[in-house]
């Protein structure tokens, strides 16, 4: 077996921040981000907590955000203890000169001229989803909708950046990472090893699931290119690992890049899309607005969507980028201090683990009028120039904001406008909730929903 016990049980240990966190879900609270978000009202936007050995500093400034990403970005790094699994030794994980020498020859692939090359390939993937939800809608079998927006973006990464074809089974894939990233599931492997039931088996699925991982990249790379493409991302690695001036970028590089890619690209852009559908379910009006532009974008020319609609599908867009607010798929953005510091009146001691908390920002009434209603138009015209920096990140910022931002929301505009014109998605509730209930949200690495998404699908005449 390749990965380790160590490894394997990395999340859910004692020791990592994710472990820790799973405090916050006392009481089987179903937002535990409204905890964090009360003492950060209550105590101001720093707040320093010791958690076991270490010292945990929560953030909720805009400036102190900006202190750290900005600034003081050299000295203040990366924090990935426990998902070495999922990300191997790629760029997301590495500080300094190493990240950009791998950052470097990957960056063109996100250069925005690229989208009007992938969007065809999205559009693809976007159809053959289509083709999926039509049988369901027929049969009325129910679907865990972030598995379903999960193996779309798969699909899209796959086609648009890699020239492949998924040569594998997304749906077992994403439980597979899933068995590994959910913390609370680790937590319960962890307590049932102290009652003395059934860990050993609970590990070795965790081990096999990261094995599975780990098989997914070499398998992209093997796969068959579908059109031979010369300008992917793919081949800018490929001419990384065969250039002798970066020979940091090995096959192993290659390999834990794609790992990277598959999961940074895909959990994130699926959550997004995910939760648009469940608040345009929740808001049948929001939809119709989103048909309505799409029909006058390009569906009544009797086409699908081209480049040059992107930017015309703005009320669309709007929709994704209120979704990234109210749940930002990376809800803390988490670094070390490498040096001593002082944020707001607060000592910041080398080795605190510093926690930027992008929902509680997201959600403050300090910069959001009426937080918690979902205002698509917060984002339209030029609302964006008016607000405050730093107050809106779920992409980052800095030098180490996501590589993929930009393109997911070409991603996730597109696919909302054309599902929802086909389809009429209804959310039906879960263990946790009934339909007319807020599901709930587990706070892990990523924001998701407490329980899942469950939705039928019907599709509209
Ligand atoms: C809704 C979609 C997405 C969200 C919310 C998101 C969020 C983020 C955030 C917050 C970071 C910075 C983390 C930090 O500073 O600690 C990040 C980094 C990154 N993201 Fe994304 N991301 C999304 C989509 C994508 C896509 C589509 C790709 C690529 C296909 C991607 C690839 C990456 C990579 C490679 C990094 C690391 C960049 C570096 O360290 O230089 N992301 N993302």
């Amino acid at each position: 077996m390749s990965a380790t016990p160590s490894h394997t049980q990395g999340l859910g240990e004692q020791e990592s921040i994710w472990f820790k966190l799973t405090a916050l879900h006392k009481g089987s609270n179903p937002n535990p981000m409204h905890v964090l978000q009360q003492l950060t009202e209550r105590h101001g936007g720093v707040i320093v907590v010791n958690m076991g050995n270490e010292r945990v500093v929560f953030l909720s400034d805009p400036e102190h955000f900006k202190r750290v990403l900005v600034t003081k970005v050299d000295d203040y790094i990366k924090y990935f203890d426990g998902l070495k699994p999922i990300f191997g030794k790629s760029m997301i994980t590495h500080d300094g000169a190493l990240w950009q020498k791998i950052r470097m020859p990957q960056q063109p692939a996100f250069h925005p001229d690229m989208f009007a090359e992938y969007i065809p390939y999205f559009l693809t993937a976007i159809r053959s989803k289509m083709d999926g939800w039509a049988e369901l809608a027929r049969t009325g079998e129910p679907v865990e909708m972030v598995e379903q927006t999960w193996t779309l973006a798969a699909d899209m990464i796959c086609k648009a950046l890699f020239d492949r074809d998924m040569p594998f089974n997304p749906h077992f894939v994403f439980k597979c990472v899933k068995t590994y990233t959910d913390v609370m599931n680790h937590k319960s492997v962890r307590l049932k090893k102290v009652s003395g039931a059934e860990f050993e088996i609970t590990e070795e699925a965790t081990a096999k699931a990261m094995e599975v991982w780990a098989s997914v990249p070499p398998a992209v790379i093997a796969a068959n290119p579908r059109e031979e493409r010369e300008r992917t991302l793919l081949t800018m690695i490929e001419a990384a690992v065969a250039d002798p001036t970066i020979p940091e970028f090995d096959r192993q590089q290659a390999v834990d890049e794609l790992k990277q890619y598959l999961w940074a690209g895909t959990e994130t852009t699926a959550l997004t899309l995910a939760w648009a559908l469940y608040e345009t379910s929740r808001r049948p009006e929001i939809a119709e607005r989103i048909r309505r532009e799409g029909d006058e974008v390009y569906g009544n020319a009797g086409r699908e969507p081209e480049a040059a609609d992107y930017s015309a599908l703005a009320y669309t867009r709007a929709v994704i980028q209120e979704t990234m607010r109210m749940y930002p798929p990376i809800w803390g953005l988490i670094r070390i201090a490498a040096k001593d510091d002082v944020i707001g009146d607060r000592e910041i001691k080398t080795g605190d683990r510093v926690v930027m908390f992008a929902y509680g920002t997201h959600h403050s009434a300090k910069y959001w009028q009426d937080p918690e209603s979902f205002m698509p138009e917060r984002f339209m015209g030029d609302a964006a120039k008016k607000r405050k920096p730093y107050t809106y990140i779920p992409f980052g910022g800095g030098k180490r904001s996501c590589i993929g931002g930009a393109m997911s929301q070409v991603e996730n505009t597109l696919a909302l406008s054309m599902l929802l014109r086909r389809f009429q998605p209804e959310y039906v509730g879960n263990e946790f909730a009934p339909a007319d209930q807020h599901p709930g949200i587990n706070a892990t690495v990523t924001l998701t929903p407490r329980g899942g998404l469950n939705f039928r699908i019907r599709q509209l005449s």
